[in-house]
């Protein structure tokens, strides 16, 4: 194992907190060191080891901030836990790689970071849509290349998505603020596949289809289908937005692919192994006016062979979340759920309608609570009073 550098801050603080990747932003630094916290902050790209985590906990640790590419075992959290550790945070929304079953069942609270990257990552979605429907990087290599001589009546033909068919595959926070841009955007009809019914996207796109209807135009539709065929069959864009559980690890594989329009177009900014990704690179193969673009891989950071050399496919990097904004506002949300924990105080509750997660990082005065516990109810946590809003809008 290679020694790795770990940046101290505020060497004199009682309390002990292991940060695995350097994070953006200073606010989080403050809030960490504002609650006493001596902040130890791993150096370098790489990602580390399971081995390195447990030797970086030590004897005593107090929290750990961790990241989506590491593997938040039960050993892991069993190791963080038995140095002390009164909470596992994890610097993202999605928390596939963390054993919460293990965390409840020692007692830790595991943390993620909600409500920030909602808009970005559904911005990236709409993205890698029109990328891969209008051929952007075909566009971009052809240019470089030097290969463009001329406009030509057939070059490059692409998909126009306005008033199409738009299926998304989870229709939750991001998945429904995607669907608002493609809907209000391209007056594009949408179908949604999800456990639970999304009234609240129901309704707004009702109110929209209303609109349209008020000003001489043809509204849009919305309807949640009974099953994914039906979505995948109907649909001229199919985006994912499903959390990654056993049970949805390949969601999309090769029948999925099949019954899908010859010429639609998939995105995912999810997780790469909700999509079967050798059956992936299989079908577009063998169908060159099918176009994706990707976000996520199933093996990250590897992709499967092939994958690289698809013209119809746009690959980012899990860029998902990456913005200014949304990454210094992960990493506020992330210490503000230690020093919380820390601190003893509750738990901000979506379900007392403190979905707003702004008051954490614009306020001065941050609310004396954790923005996001995922286990909070399992381990019984208590839950933050909303107060009635003031005239300003805020308690
Ligand atoms: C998350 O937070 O889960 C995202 O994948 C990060 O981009």
């Amino acid at each position: 194992m290679t020694r790795r550098d770990w940046q101290i801050e505020n060497p004199g603080g009682s309390r002990r907190v292991v940060v695995t990747k350097e994070l953006p932003g200073k606010r989080w630094l403050q809030l960490l060191t504002g609650a006493d916290c001596r902040v130890e902050i791993a150096q370098g790209e790489d990602i580390l080891t399971a081995d390195e985590i447990r030797a970086a906990c030590g004897e005593h640790v107090d929290a750990a901030i961790g990241q989506l590419t590491e593997s938040w075992s039960a050993e892991t959290l069993t190791a963080l836990s038995s140095a002390g550790a009164s909470i596992y945070s994890q610097y993202a929304v999605g928390y596939d790689n963390v054993d919460v079953a293990a965390a409840t069942r020692l007692h830790l609270p595991v943390g993620n970071t909600p409500g920030v990257l909602t808009e970005t990552t559904a911005q990236l979605a709409v993205a890698l849509t029109f990328a891969a429907a209008r051929r952007i990087a075909e566009g971009d290599r052809m240019m470089r290349a030097g290969a463009y001589h001329g406009w030509l009546p057939g070059m490059l033909l692409g998909s126009l998505l306005y008033r199409g068919t738009l299926g998304i595959v989870g229709a939750g926070r991001i998945g429904a603020a995607y669907a608002r841009m493609m809907v209000e955007g391209h007056k594009m009809d949408l179908v949604y596949y999800d456990v639970r019914p999304n009234e609240e996207l129901e309704a707004y796109i009702a109110d929209y289809a209303d609109f349209l209807v008020a000003r001489g135009e043809r509204p849009v539709t919305c309807r949640r289908a009974a099953a994914l065929p039906e979505l995948l069959g109907a649909s001229d864009v199919v985006s994912i937005h499903a959390a990654l559980t056993a049970e949805s690890r390949h969601l999309i594989g090769a029948p999925e692919l099949a019954a899908m329009k010859e010429e639609a177009v998939l995105v995912n900014a999810s997780r790469g192994p909700l999509v079967d990704e050798a059956a992936f690179v299989a079908h577009c193969r063998a169908h060159p006016r099918f176009r994706a673009g990707l976000d996520v891989y199933e093996n990250e950071p590897a992709t499967a062979p092939g994958l690289a050399e698809l013209d119809n496919v746009v690959l980012v990097p899990h860029l998902g979340s990456a913005t200014t904004f949304t990454r210094e506002g992960m990493a506020t949300l992330a210490a503000a759920n230690v020093a919380a924990i820390l601190s003893d105080w509750p738990v901000w509750s979506a379900a007392a309608g403190l979905e707003d997660v702004r008051p954490f990082l614009e306020d001065e005065t941050p609310p004396q609570a954790a923005p996001s516990i995922v286990n909070a109810d399992d381990l019984g946590l208590r839950r933050y009073a909303a107060q009635a809003p003031t005239e300003e809008g805020r308690p």
